[in-house]
């Protein structure tokens, strides 16, 4: 069977982007013919600085999100990343495999270091190379994830190939990208040019999965947009950022594709189509909002949850390391 494997910073709030982008499509992908591990990949948070408390919180609080979006812990094995040990074991590895001017050409690199590259952890320059393991230690094939991921994925397909070739055998797959649907790069409501993300400033640029139905509904009234009417043809989206991107909202919110959006509100201008998708947006929020709080009421639950998958995670995990350090020759003590 398939194997997918996908995961999420628990940093900060989880947003529309997070959830359209990448959570949704998890729930999708569960099902009898895949084998899905989720992630909250709290090693990953700490390549910049995280409150021990804020970062213990949003972990919880994450791992609720999954489960209130539809992630099954039965049926998906759900894990917190420190505690399945050969992600990280798996990650000095491919630190050794992968070459510093790989790292060095990640975009997201060159954003989150900024002009001051000395000064940033090194965690956050080997940060590929992590999620990397965090993929290939489950020999998954299927990866989940928004646009904004792609290249750190290409470069995951390029440390299997390189480990494959220097050890002489075809132990790591090559995974696939799976960017697919009508929101893979959900943009920021105030800039239809950068995309939404947690790190933005303005809390109206984005609609958090905790926001209420008035917050979420003055976000998107107060939505940047054009003076035009909405077009009834895919073309009549070209150079309007805005627009399309409250579109593909409305579309990847209403599981419909954008032709049958654009088919059915062509011709409204703003005022009319906003209340629609605000309307839309906080039906299909709300419930996961109110799910998350509920069960954000029982922590001991949510760790126990946690502690599972993890155990079920390293009955893959554990043997794949094993072999690993037998290719690469380092000496057992069993
Ligand atoms: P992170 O935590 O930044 O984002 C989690 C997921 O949400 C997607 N996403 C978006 N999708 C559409 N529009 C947006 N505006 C938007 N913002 C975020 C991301 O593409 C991602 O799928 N490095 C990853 C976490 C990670 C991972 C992995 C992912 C660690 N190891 C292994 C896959 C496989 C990250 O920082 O995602």
């Amino acid at each position: 069977t398939p194997r997918v494997f996908s995961g999420i910073q628990p940093s900060g709030n989880l947003h529309l982007g997070n959830y359209l982008g990448a959570l949704k499509r998890f729930v999708d992908m569960q099902g009898p013919e895949m084998e899905t591990v989720y992630c909250m990949v709290d090693l990953h948070a700490i390549t910049v600085w995280q409150d021990p408390k804020e970062l213990a919180h949003s972990t919880r609080e994450l791992c609720a999100g999954f489960i209130a979006a539809g992630i099954d812990p039965e049926q998906s094995i759900l894990i917190n990343q420190s505690q399945v040990p050969e992600h990280a074991q798996l990650a000095w590895i491919f630190n050794c495999v992968a070459r510093m001017g790989w790292m060095q050409r990640m975009t997201q690199w060159k954003d989150k270091a900024g002009k001051n590259q000395q000064n940033a952890s090194l965690g956050l320059f080997a940060y590929p190379s992590l999620m990397a393991a965090d993929i290939l230690i489950y020999h998954a094939t299927h990866v989940p994830v928004g646009e904004d991921q792609k290249q750190h994925l290409e470069l995951t397909r390029d440390i299997a190939i390189k480990f494959n070739h220097d050890y002489g055998i075809d132990f790591f797959p090559v995974t696939e990208p799976v960017i697919e649907g009508a929101a893979t790069r959900v943009m920021s409501l105030r800039d239809g040019s950068k995309k939404m993300s947690k790190s933005d400033p303005s809390d109206m640029s984005r609609i958090n999965m905790t926001d209420d139905a008035d917050t979420i509904a003055q976000k998107i009234r107060k939505a940047k947009t054009d003076p035009d009417a909405l077009p009834s043809e895919i073309d009549g989206l070209e150079g309007r950022p805005e627009a399309r991107n409250l579109i593909n909202i409305y579309a990847a919110l209403a599981d419909q594709s954008v032709d049958q959006v654009l088919a059915e509100v062509g011709g409204k201008q703003f005022g009319e189509f906003k209340p629609m998708l605000a309307e839309l947006a906080v039906a299909r929020l709300a419930p996961i909002s109110a799910e998350m709080a509920r069960l954000m009421d029982d922590q001991a639950e949510i760790d126990r949850i946690l502690a599972r998958g993890a155990e079920r995670a390293r009955a893959i995990t554990a043997p794949i390391l094993r072999q690993t350090y037998d290719i690469v020759g380092m000496v057992s003590s069993a």
